[in-house]
């Protein structure tokens, strides 16, 4: 007869359930917080499709994040919304000095002293067209020319003094563009490079276009993103990022990719790698809970024990408030 091997004693009591986590616990230092900058002064102004998410002005930053760094919040990563002047073609807006990201850079850096500061390099949220790079005249993106210009707005938020530069924008080359010019510049051993290494061409980003305003004026991104069926490409682009010059690697979306996520942590294992729960995984476990289909909390909870199991050191997540707050509150089980 079999041996009877038995399961349950090993989660008959709270304590011996958290036991079962292989070493991987959600920590706050592990949130990485996406906030949105606007150029509108005395701004602080609802997404729609983003409950709870705002666009602030820079001259309100410490209202908002000033109790959030007391609850143990310890990143962010910018993205700017300009709005009072016009954006043109090669997205000139991005490293304006006088813009939002720039601006909240110096003022993050001086008031919050310690806290992580990472800015997101794209350049959609910037041009006239809404696309991540520079267009050739048939309306196909100019890789070269957008590595360029991508580069030099990398290369401005790291003077302006962020700790981390993220490129989001998926064109060929990039990291090894920008580390280039971070290295040239006297910042390759002081400013990190985060790449979106494996980001998909997803369905889910559409709460944050609508809140950034970044959505392309003519076609869609499916030439520079990948496909989500494209599991080989991104473990082609995780191992190429990496060989260009990335510290840090992400996967996005999270949630629908938790394979890709285990494939870059065994790809990387030397890499801290992080994943990106989008606006659109925001949006659907909030409309879930309003609904009355799921519990916020233990949902919320249950992504992110998802992504940790599957080998993310870092999780970018618009529920960072909130999960400061479980953190120090765990429900008895
Ligand atoms: C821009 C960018 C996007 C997101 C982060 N950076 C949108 C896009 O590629 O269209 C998505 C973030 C989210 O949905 O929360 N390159
Ligand atoms: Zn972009």
């Amino acid at each position: 007869m079999p041996h009877d091997v038995r399961l349950h004693p090993s989660i008959a009591t709270p304590l011996g359930r958290t036991w079962q986590n292989q070493g991987r616990v959600l920590s706050k230092g592990a949130l990485m917080y996406p906030i949105f900058i606007t150029d509108e002064p005395g701004s602080k102004i609802p997404l729609g499709s983003m409950p709870n998410q705002y666009r602030w002005s820079v001259d309100r930053l410490s209202e908002f994040l000033g109790p959030l760094v007391e609850r143990g919040l310890q990143s962010v990563i910018l993205f700017g919304v300009p709005v009072l002047k016009e954006k043109d073609e090669v997205g000139s807006l991005a490293d304006d000095a006088d813009g939002p990201v720039i601006q909240a850079i110096k003022y993050l850096r001086e008031h919050f002293p310690t806290l992580y500061i990472a800015a997101d390099v794209c350049l959609c949220e910037y041009t006239s067209h809404g696309h991540c790079g520079v267009l050739c005249d048939d309306g196909t993106v100019n890789n070269d020319e957008s590595t360029k210009r991508l580069a030099d707005v990398a290369l401005a938020y790291a003077k302006a003094g962020a700790h981390c530069v993220a490129p989001s924008d998926m064109m060929d080359g990039r990291i090894a563009s920008i580390s280039a010019a971070l290295r040239a510049a006297g910042y390759g051993g002081k400013t990190t490079l985060m790449a979106y290494s494996a980001k998909f061409a997803s369905g889910m980003y559409g709460p944050f276009r609508d809140a950034v305003a970044s959505a392309p004026s003519f076609g869609d991104r499916r030439c520079y993103q990948l496909p989500p069926n494209a599991r080989g490409l991104a473990r082609r682009a995780i191992a190429r990022d990496v060989a260009e010059g990335a510290d840090i690697v992400m996967v996005k979306p999270a949630l629908p990719y938790l394979d890709i996520i285990g494939d870059a942590r065994e790809i990387v294992p030397d890499y801290p790698l992080a994943c990106y729960q989008v606006s659109g995984e925001y949006a659907m476990l909030h409309a879930a809970a309003a609904a009355g289909i799921a519990d916020l909390r233990r949902v919320v909870e249950e992504s992110m024990t998802s992504m940790m199991r599957a080998g993310a050191s870092i999780i970018l997540t618009y529920f960072t408030p909130e999960l400061l707050e479980w953190i120090d509150s765990p429900v008895a089980a």
